[in-house]
């Protein structure tokens, strides 16, 4: 893994476009994207820049169930207001959350990835370690799937919701084997809160307790952390 730590999350964000922007001008075509507030700096950065995405294809990693694509709350709008409204994608793929088939939804989904394999996958971590909503103890093996929200996580994303009862309690996600498949991953994580995470995912045993702790087995991860996220390294 190689660890780039920088002073605060705006020169992270700023860090890993400039790592997108490279990937993207050597060829890659299929981009994993992810939501949560890590991106957002990533997200900015892109809006106010000059690269074309009309020939970029987008996975996404995540969505709640029973959300549609207009509640503003989905991962979907997410990516519609942070980058698509202002960077027009070839395509664009994201869970759908409404599907009255999850089961027939996530391998729909697996066949996606299938096709477009992931040249650039990009990742936050939760405070537990979780990747996409991998929550600990999800096997590695695992493709697409359908996932209860633990109460820690629940609790840690009621904060884009009015009250906490209003967050879904599942979603659909890709697997962790989704993840390994990316061609390379740059993962994201800033502040404090995520500092354990990002030690147990660095220097922790590779366990399904930790499901980012896979990534020290993948041969292409940029970690990009703030000061206070590497305080515990
Ligand atoms: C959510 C998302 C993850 C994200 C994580 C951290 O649960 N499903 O993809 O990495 O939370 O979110 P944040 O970046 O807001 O801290």
């Amino acid at each position: 893994m190689k660890i780039i730590v920088t002073k605060n999350d705006i020169q992270g964000g700023a860090k890993a476009f400039e790592l997108f922007e490279k990937g993207i001008k050597n060829g890659a075509k299929v981009l994993g994207l992810a939501t949560g507030s890590t991106p957002e700096p990533l997200y900015q950065n892109w809006v106010e820049s000059d690269l074309n995405c009309n020939n970029l294809i987008s996975i996404n990693l995540d969505e709640y169930v029973g959300l549609k694509p207009d509640d503003p709350q989905s991962y979907h709008y997410f990516m519609q207001k942070h980058l698509f409204d202002k960077k027009p994608f070839k395509k664009t793929y994201v869970p759908d959350g409404t599907a009255s088939d999850v089961a027939q939804a996530c391998k729909d989904y697996d066949q996606i990835i299938k096709d477009n394999p992931i040249d650039i996958q990009l990742l936050g971590i939760g405070r537990n370690g979780h990747i996409a909503f991998n929550e600990p103890g999800t096997p590695f093996d695992i493709g697409t799937h359908e996932v209860k929200l633990t109460e820690n996580t629940i609790k840690a994303n009621s904060r884009f919701f009015d009250s906490i009862d209003d967050v879904p309690k599942s979603a659909i996600c890709m697997g962790t084997a989704n993840i390994m498949q990316s061609k390379s991953i740059v993962l994201m994580a800033f502040g404090e809160k995520k500092a354990h995470a990002v030690k147990e995912m660095i220097e922790g045993p590779i366990t399904e307790e930790v499901p980012a702790s896979i990534l020290q087995k993948h041969p292409d991860v940029t970690v990009i952390v703030d000061e206070a996220a590497a305080s515990e390294l």
